[in-house]
């Protein structure tokens, strides 16, 4: 049976893989996709998300818009912070069409994961891959939440890995750490896919050259991810390639990518001010034991997977054929 599935995203360029992977792999039954403000605005998550159901032919799926900045809003004096420098200030390279295609639905974000685990009681996996402020959003909407679906996995954190913002924080619980505390500490099977294998399964070139040499969809997925790569290789490898990221918690979540190591263990996210602001603290004390069970451990942390499972998501996105909608650029 297909995993039914609900994607928050802030649609930048490896969401967009992530949403892909989720519309054309028969393991996700894909009931809603949420938009949040993060690698861009959420105006333009919003877009990039509808434009990417549309490119799967999947415009019949609910793209709700969610939030337009951190949970306790914007510390004063500062401006919002995007990642228009990884994503392109269109969130899919700077090549993306500028197109609006279709239009996002009257629920919010949060209201649609309310709405569609309460429509599945128990079946519902939320996939969280952009900040997590949609999610802790729906749990003050919905405090029984935890209790509605089969559980949550995130894209995010870092347990051993550095992280990709500040040493130990990663983008999106760094993003909005209260959110994140929040969904960390509710009551329900929380999957971390987190920098410690996201780093480490990465694209090249070569799958570039494999997605333009498939249909439409995979030539546009090639096309943004030109972008990318040149931001991880300046910022990362020192070569053009990049991670997969968001993709990578679809997977997990649907079952298609078996982790091979990921004990399920205590873990929280630090809050407040200073130098570990953002950062999962997780207990892999155990390690050396073979991680034994831990009283009220409910976290379950991905810490190795198959490195090239980047070859399955650009098959999957190659091999998808045309898309419906015209991807020529204005
Ligand atoms: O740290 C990587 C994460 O931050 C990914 O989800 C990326 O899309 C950004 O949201
Ligand atoms: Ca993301």
């Amino acid at each position: 049976m297909p995993t039914k599935m609900l994607l928050d995203c802030d649609t930048g360029v490896d969401d967009t893989m992530a949403i892909l992977y989720a519309a054309l792999h028969p393991d996700v039954e894909l009931l809603g996709v949420g938009s949040v403000w993060g690698n861009v605005d959420v105006e333009t998550a919003t877009r990039n998300s509808l434009h990417t159901v549309h490119l799967a032919g999947r415009g019949e799926v609910p793209v709700a818009r969610g939030a337009a900045g951190p949970l306790a809003g914007w510390p004063a004096g500062t401006d919002p912070v995007y990642a228009f420098h990884v994503h392109g200030d269109d969130g899919q390279g700077n090549a993306g069409t500028g197109r609006a295609v279709g239009r996002a639905v009257a629920e919010t974000a949060a209201e649609q994961m309310v709405s569609v685990a309460k429509a599945h009681p128990g079946e519902v996996e939320i996939v969280a891959v952009g900040p997590l402020t949609n999610v802790a959003l729906a749990l003050g909407l919905c405090p029984e939440l935890p209790a509605l679906v089969r559980g949550i996995t995130i894209m995010g954190g870092a347990a051993n890995a550095p992280g990709n913002v500040t040493e130990v924080a990663e983008a999106n619980i760094w993003h909005d750490p209260e959110a994140a505390a929040a969904v960390f500490n509710a009551d329900w099977p929380l999957t971390m896919v987190g920098l410690d294998v996201t780093m480490r399964t990465t694209l090249d070139e070569s799958h570039r050259a494999t997605l333009a040499a498939g249909g439409t969809i995979g030539q546009y997925t090639s096309r943004i991810l030109d972008f990318y790569f040149d931001f991880f290789a300046r910022e990362a490898f020192g070569e053009r390639r990049s991670c997969l990221h968001d993709a990578l918690a679809v997977a997990v979540a649907c079952g298609s990518l078996e982790p091979t190591l990921a004990p399920t263990v205590n873990a929280h996210v630090v809050v407040g001010e200073g130098p570990t602001r953002g950062q999962t603290v997780c207990d892999l004390r155990g390690m050396y034991m073979g991680f034994p069970a831990q009283e009220g451990a409910h976290c379950r942390v991905v810490l190795e997977s198959d490195p090239a499972f980047g070859d399955a998501v650009v098959a999957l996105i190659a091999g998808a054929g045309d898309a419906a909608i015209d991807l020529e650029q204005p």
